[in-house]
């Protein structure tokens, strides 16, 4: 759809101004997955080729150790698949269904030793003696390989594979795992935990996410191992020159999925296991969060803070104190007599209540308890193996948990959001998923626990355990859009496995208050976006224990260019809201909230990416700059988007030759001035946090709200920082709806171009807008930086304007 914009924007003409060697090892030490894994070596043989057969788009190879498939699902994505025995079933919990329908063509050539299979990207090489396969460039450049000397174990109990590991490759992604962004040297299991005080070295953690992108020299590529068992990947901590990944249990069943760009492996990615939906405008702004409200005077006082002290803000959290006996789907009455009522006027107050509701469901000693006596009634929660119900204890005490894997029992739970949706409960949050069991050793379920599937059938606790979380956010996410089917659902969950990011965002569970769990956020939420991830945050502030001012200050800052910016905080730790510890440091945290609130635009602009891409709105400089190797290590600066490279301050020396950005054209986001790539001898000021912006990027801003629910009032303003590649996008719908799928959007993009010696004139446009939306806005307020003088001739819209003002100090024309 079209609508009529001015293409010319603004048209500004100045005068003549210019402007190692392998580490010997047995198989069982290079596992660091347990006893499964283990297994698997002790019982492995080399897997040999005994024949081929070759059907369209697919390579099948009897060997043997059992069959071992090929699949071209494209010409740029290859499915390995390999077990003892022919299962016959092809189901996936993270794989978008027909997503890996294999669409390549495949050309194979038997050369005696080893089949050369083809697509018209990636060249794949299969030594049949032992089985080694290898992906190629079409240049028959070796992109990744199985290491030679160290072929493919498949075990009766899970399967190991050891791929060489080139010096210069680097790691990235596998999800919440804790510690540096490069995951080179360093060994993980995926067994998903609620990792209660989890701190830099704690593995597992509380999410599995099997995938990783791989980075050489600007070359990307990544690796989807499909396995929902207890995992492991071991990257070059046992070997030097090889990593190694394998699972105690289920299929091997991997994607190599190639780039080269890393952008095109996360799109690739994406399209395999989802994208995040569109969220709703609102879950963007301020996340108000605490272990817990109550009772209800504590949350109109918190609320009505927020609007007297001017502090945008749009969401209010209720922990599972609001329940009775912390029983999920309820309400405690004495504590909210008005609960009705509060969500009401909270929201006239424009603000969004987000409730917890936990998976375990409490087993009462009487009847009355309608989500235990439905589920119960229905035969829907989880057996043991001997076939009665499983009963473990979590915050209610003895409690009941759905069969999240089995549809009915999907459906099911969906329904009990009835309730809450009707009263006006925006946003629901699936918490203590992995799942989490109090009082026993392993923290879960017994691994025997039996699970019906959606394939039929059963599986155990050890196939399921992975995805139980994911599952339970997935009922959540469909049982809120069948109650509500034009609203956006808002879901967060703390477990997840790949391919969650299409039900819920996501947090990092219960980080600590410390300078080091600040620092760790920014490797950690990049990692979460590098694993398909978008729409993630941690506890600002820290969860355990209670920060010192001058560190929730600098955790706002940086939260404030996160995806999502929720402060949080345990019970029995001193209050975190913006406004304690004084006037001094809630004007920093307000400045910076309030930032971000005039952002919108740019960060709602990027979760429309994100939901049509797969694309992270937190990125590594590389993502955005591949060739900028200096970066690839680099765990303490992160682009937010394509155009702006946040700073944040860590309390280290940071090394004088280390760059703070690639080469390029850079401004000061604060000042709009061109940045001239000094370091600061002095420490940057508690109220600073340097983010520079891209030279050629054009961001749109909004005047402040005190929270999304209120329209902006005043133009859209268009900051235009001039440079090669000048490009800028603008998404905005109603923030709420499904609508924009019918075309109720407006999507503009905008460009700038310096014309004749030297810049002597800027002028910038917009493409034709797409989409039927009608904005907020209805003028444009062009700011172009970097303006060395006043502009002799302005045009708006193609007609000559003296509508402009030129800063001399702050060297910018705006042109409205
Ligand atoms: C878990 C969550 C935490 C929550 C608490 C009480 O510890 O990680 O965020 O506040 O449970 O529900």
């Amino acid at each position: 759809m079209k609508t009529n914009w001015p293409t010319v924007l603004a048209g500004l003409i100045w005068g003549l101004c210019a402007t190692a060697g392998c580490v010997a090892k047995t198989q069982a030490q290079s596992l660091p997955g347990g006893s499964g894994a283990a297994a698997v070596s002790a019982a492995a043989a080399a897997v040999r080729v005994t024949g081929w057969t070759a059907p369209p788009h697919a390579l099948v190879l009897t060997t043997t150790e059992g069959i071992v498939s090929i699949r071209a699902v494209s010409d740029h994505v290859l499915r390995v698949r390999a077990s003892r025995e022919v299962t016959g079933k092809d189901f996936s919990w993270a794989v978008v269904a027909g997503a890996n329908r294999p669409k390549g063509t495949l050309t194979v050539k038997d050369t005696g030793s080893a089949l050369l299979a083809d697509t018209s990207d990636v060249h794949v090489r299969i030594e049949k003696n032992p089985l080694r396969i290898a992906f190629l460039d079409k240049a028959d450049r070796v992109i990744s390989e199985d290491a030679p000397g160290r072929p493919l174990s498949l075990g009766p109990r899970g399967f190991r594979v050891e791929r060489t590991m080139p010096d210069d490759e680097h790691y990235y992604g596998l999800g919440d795992k804790a510690g540096p962004l490069d995951r080179r040297e360093m060994a993980f299991t995926n067994w998903n935990t609620d990792a209660y005080a989890w701190q830099e070295s704690t593995d597992p953690l509380y999410k599995s996410i099997p995938f990783f992108l791989a980075m050489r020299h600007g070359r990307a590529h990544g690796i989807f191992l499909d396995n929902t068992w207890r995992s492991w990947f071991d990257f070059g901590k046992t070997a030097r020159d090889a990593y190694a990944f394998g699972a105690d249990g289920g299929e091997l069943d991997y994607y190599f999925i190639d780039g080269p760009a890393p952008k095109a492996v996360l799109e690739r990615y994406a399209d395999l296991t989802g994208k995040t939906p569109l969220p709703p405008l609102w879950s963007l702004g301020y996340q108000q969060c605490r272990y817990s409200y109550f009772p209800e005077a504590r949350v109109y006082q918190v609320a009505k803070t927020f609007r007297d002290s001017k502090i945008p803000a749009d969401v209010i959290y209720l922990d599972i104190d609001y329940q009775k006996d912390n029983r999920p789907f309820t309400i405690d009455r004495q504590r909210f007599p008005h609960f009705e009522q509060m969500i009401k006027d909270l929201g006239r107050q424009g603000f969004k209540v987000i409730a917890i509701t936990d998976l375990h469901l409490a087993k009462p000693a009487e009847p009355g308890y309608k989500p235990y006596d439905e589920g119960a009634a229905a035969n829907s929660f989880v057996h043991n193996a001997d076939g009665s119900v499983y009963v473990g204890k979590v915050w209610p005490g003895a409690s009941v948990f759905p069969d999240f894997t089995w549809a009915p029992a999907r459906a099911w739970w969906g329904t009990l959001y009835a309730d809450f949706v009707g009263m006006g409960v925006a946003g629901f949050w699936n918490d203590m998923n992995e799942p989490s069991i109090f009082d026993v050793p392993s923290k879960t379920m017994p691994l025997d626990v039996v699970h019906r599937v959606d394939a039929g059938g059963t599986a155990t606790h050890r196939e399921i355990h992975n995805v139980f979380g994911m599952q339970n956010s997935r009922a959540t996410y469909d049982g809120l859009l069948k109650l509500q089917p034009d609203r956006r659902p808002v879901v967060l969950t703390r477990a997840t496995y790949a391919g969650g990011q299409r039900f819920a965002a996501s947090w990092t569970g219960d980080n600590t208050s410390t300078w080091n769990h600040y620092r760790l956020s920014v490797p950690t939420l990049l990692n979460l976006g590098l694993s398909g991830y978008p729409l993630v945050g941690d506890d600002i502030g820290g969860f355990r224990k209670s920060p010192p001012p001058d560190l929730l200050t600098r955790w706002f800052e940086l939260g404030s260019f996160n995806p999502i910016f929720r402060d949080h905080s345990e019970k029995g730790t001193l209050d975190q809201e913006p406004w304690v510890h004084g006037p001094k440091h809630e004007a920093i945290r307000r400045r910076f909230i309030e930032a971000r609130y005039r952002l919108l635009p740019y960060i709602y602009t990027l979760a429309e990416e994100a939901a049509r891409t797969g694309l992270p709105l937190m990125r590594p400089v590389w993502l955005e700059a591949p060739e900028a190797e200096a970066f690839y290590t680099n765990d303490r600066v992160f682009m937010f988007g394509a155009d702006l490279l946040v700073e944040p301050k860590l309390d280290e020396t940071v090394d004088p030759d280390e760059p703070s950005a690639p080469a390029g054209v850079w401004y000061d986001y604060w000042t709009g001035q061109r940045w001239t790539g000094a370091k600061k001898k002095t420490p940057t000021a508690l109220d600073e946090m340097p983010v520079l912006v891209r030279g050629g990027a054009i961001i749109p801003h909004q005047p402040l709200v005190q929270s999304t629910s209120e329209t902006p009032k005043g133009p859209l303003e268009l900051r235009v920082y001039p440079g090669a590649d000048c490009r800028g996008s603008l998404y905005l719908d109603d923030g709420a709806s499904f609508k924009y799928q019918k075309g109720e959007f407006l999507r503009l993009g905008f460009s700038c171009q310096q014309d004749g010696e030297a810049g002597k004139s800027i002028s910038v446009k917009t493409n034709a807008a797409e989409g039927s939306f009608t904005p907020w806005f209805q003028s444009l307020a062009v700011v172009v930086h970097g303006a060395p003088s006043a502009p002799k001739q302005v045009t708006a819209g193609g007609e000559p304007s003296r509508n402009f003002r030129y800063d001399k100090a702050k060297k910018t024309v705006t042109v409205t």
